[in-house]
Formats: C-alpha cells, structure tokens, sequence
C-alpha cells in the first residue's frame, strides 16, 4: 500500500515536470519561430515583400514565393498586428502588399491560378501543377479581414484603393483575386499538395470563404453588384461542397482529371486545414461530426504507415495523406501541429480540459521530435524521426505560432 502510494506520488511529480517541461520548451519554440519566420521575409537576393518557403535552395528547391505559403504566413503577421500594433509588423504587412500587386502585373501561364513566383517578383513558367486555385482565394480572404480591420480603425477607404476599389477591370488587390475566383471555381485545378487535378475540398472551402466575407468588403465599400455576384456564387460554392459529404465523413478531392492516381483512400489531412484555414465563420464547424469521422480514419491509417507511430509516444504524428510517396511519404510537422490547434479550438468550444490535454500530446510529438536550435523542417522520415525534406519551413513556423495562438485562448476557457 506504502509502495503504491510513493510510486503514485513519484508518477504525479514526474508527470507534472514532464508538463512543465514541456510549457518551458513551447515559450522557447515559439520565439525561435518567430525569429526564423521573420528571416524568410525578403531575405537577400529577393524582391522587397518576398515570402520564401524555404531559404534550402537545392534538394528540394523552396526559394520561391508559394502564393499559399505567403498568405498563410502573412496572416499570422496581420493576426498578430491586430491584436498587438507592432510597425515592424505593419511595414512588412505593405511589403507583401506591393510584392502582390506586382504578381499579379506578370503574364503568367495561368493567371491569378499561377501557384510560385522566382523571388524577384516575375513569373516561374516550368513545368508545374497548375493552376492551384486555392492560392488567390487564400490571399483575397486574408486581405479581406485586414481591411475590414483598418476600416474599422478609421482609415479613410480612399487610402485603401490599392487593396479594394469599385472599378472593372480591377487593378486593385484584393478585386483581381475575386474576380479571378469568383469566375474560375468551376473550373478543375490542382490540390494545395500540388499533385491531383480536379475538384477539392479545401480549395472549395477557402474559394467559398473569401467570396462570402469579400462580398462584404464590397457591400461595406458601395460595390453593391460586385458584393450581389460574390455573394451568389459563395452559396453556389457551399452547394457544391456538400458533394464531399461521404460515409458519414469528407472526401478531399471528386472529379480527378491528372496527377497522381493513387489516394484510394480519398482521406486527406488538408480537410481538417481547410477548417482551420477558414476559421470561425466557415461553410461547416469545427466540431462538425463528418471531420471527427475524419480525423479517426486519417489517425488509424497514420498509425498503421508511419513506424514512428508504432512506438512510444501517445499522439499520432500525421502526414498529408496515407499513400503519400513524396520524400517517401512521411509525416509532416504543420498537420501534426494542425491537429494540435483541432483539440484547442474544441477546448475553447466545449470549456473540456480533455481536448487541451489532447492537443498538448500533439505538442509533445513536436517536442520529441524537435532539434534543440528550434529549426522546423517540413517532414519527419517515418521511421527514425528526424527532420527531412525542406528545412526552416516558414510554413511550419506559422503553424507553430498559430497553435500557441489557440492554445492560449484555450487555456483562458478550460474548467480546470
Ligand atoms: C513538389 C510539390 O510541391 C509536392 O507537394 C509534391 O508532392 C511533389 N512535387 C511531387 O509531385
Ligand atoms: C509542397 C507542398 O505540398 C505545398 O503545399 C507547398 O505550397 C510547397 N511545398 C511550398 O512549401
């Protein structure tokens, strides 16, 4: 009784260090990301406003401007400024700006679909998956939410013509993108993995997103026809998505026309991105059963192909998609993170302590298999763990920076 009894205790204080520990390294992890997502914008030999994906410029080449990467890391600097006026923040925020805008001067194979740019701003025409329709839509919607945010502040619209402005054809930011959208979401495009042509869930997710909220940036603007067409078609694209709705859970991609043939499992981790990418005001909710249906059947299957899983630590490190083959197809460190930030939006729904510890797991899954200079690759090899494919990922950075962002809102709403 004695021994159980000290065991118990020795198992309570072990536990309760193994946790501080791991709140220690999370302070730690989140400045260095901070640090190394900052470095990736405009680094030398690129345009002033550039986002590399990667400063590793061989095996894999990611010294380009990903229109997707850019906007996701892009949001979390306009996030952050919002909630904190930072002018380190706001001057790079009008650098990717007018980085954008000269995109989108550049004749390019696909127009606005067109998915990286050379880091001098001009268009990359090798052969690529194109268009990724995805990347415009994304762009608009963060955009959308700044300007909403500097109207709000008391900006003057008339200095804000450069982002929005009531005129066809558009030259402003933010229009060309939904112009481009709203007329060209029907069409079939590549995934956000670059690989498979054809109609996909989370292209449709975030299309629909920036045409509901930019339909009202236009109403609140008087482009009262614009915000009307934007508006319609979001619900039209809400229709189409409920296609996805399949055996009690959601399929990522219908209507395949090329590229890669064999995800039979049609599960894919870039649901669940779809919804954090979206946020609040999304086409379904984060606690949505469908996406709890999907995140059992892409853990089992991460746990049967991934050997790390096999062993040691409770939480599943995920990957893009079961039958992945690119660098051998391994797990990822933005969906693993992405999983992370699941369980601490639904701590912030349900008030549940249960979901905060679940996403701290995940945390812990990083930790284990972080390196002690806080560097953020893109993948982890499935059997020994270690960093692979493109290193200093900034999109693994601003993962990690958004999953401390829920975590903390999380931890303000949690009945301990
Ligand atoms: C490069 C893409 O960026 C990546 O997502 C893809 O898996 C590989 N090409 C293989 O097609
Ligand atoms: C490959 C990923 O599949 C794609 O989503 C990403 O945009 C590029 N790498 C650049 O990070």
């Amino acid at each position: 009784m004695k021994n159980l009894f000290l065991s118990l205790i020795v198992m309570m204080s072990l536990s309760h260090a193994f946790a501080q520990n791991l709140e220690q390294w999370m302070t730690k992890q989140e400045a260095a990301s901070w640090e190394k997502l900052l470095k990736n914008l405009s680094p030398a030999d690129t345009k002033k406003g550039a986002v590399i994906a990667s400063p590793q410029r061989k095996d894999p080449d990611y010294f380009f401007h990903w229109v997707r990467d850019a906007a996701l890391v892009m949001d979390v600097l306009m996030t952050s400024s919002r909630e904190t006026p930072n002018q380190n923040l706001n001057q790079k925020i009008e650098d990717y700006i007018q980085f954008s805008l000269y995109l989108q001067e550049q004749a390019t194979l696909t127009d606005l679909g067109e998915p990286k740019y050379h880091v001098d701003g001009t268009s990359f025409n090798g052969p690529w998956g194109r268009p990724q329709n995805d990347s415009p839509a994304l762009r608009a919607l963060y955009l959308v939410r700044h300007t909403q945010f500097l109207l709000d502040r008391g900006v003057s619209a008339s200095k804000l013509t450069h982002l929005y402005r009531n005129e066809l054809p558009a030259r402003s930011l933010i229009k060309r993108d939904l112009e481009y959208v709203a007329h060209h979401w029907t069409e079939a495009g590549f995934d956000l993995w670059e690989e498979v042509k054809g109609a996909h869930f989370y292209t449709l997710m975030v299309t629909r997103q920036s045409l509901l909220e930019g339909a009202e940036l236009a109403r609140r603007l008087g482009d009262t026809g614009a915000a009307d067409h934007y508006s319609w078609q979001s619900v039209l694209v809400e229709n189409r998505l409920q296609d996805f709705i399949q055996d009690g859970h959601f399929v990522t991609t219908l209507d395949r026309v090329e590229g890669v043939h064999y995800k039979d499992s049609n599960l894919d981790t870039c649901i669940l991105l779809a919804f954090l990418h979206v946020g609040n005001k999304g086409a379904f909710k984060i606690s949505d059963v469908r996406l709890v249906r999907s995140m059992q059947l892409l853990e089992e299957a991460f746990n049967r192909v991934y050997p790390l899983n096999q062993r040691g630590l409770k939480a599943t490190a995920l990957g893009r998609y079961p039958e992945d083959t690119y660098y051998g197809g391994n797990p990822w460190i933005l969906t693993t993170l992405a999983a992370a930030e699941y369980e601490y939006r639904l701590a912030q729904q349900t008030g549940k302590f249960a979901f905060l510890k679940k996403g701290d797991e995940y945390m812990e899954r990083v930790q284990f298999h972080a390196r002690a200079d806080g560097a953020l690759a893109e993948q982890w090899d499935r059997n020994s763990g270690y960093h692979v494919s493109a290193d200093e990922l900034t999109w693994s950075h601003a993962s990690f920076i958004t999953a401390m962002r829920e975590r903390k809102a999380a931890l303000k709403k949690v009945r301990h």
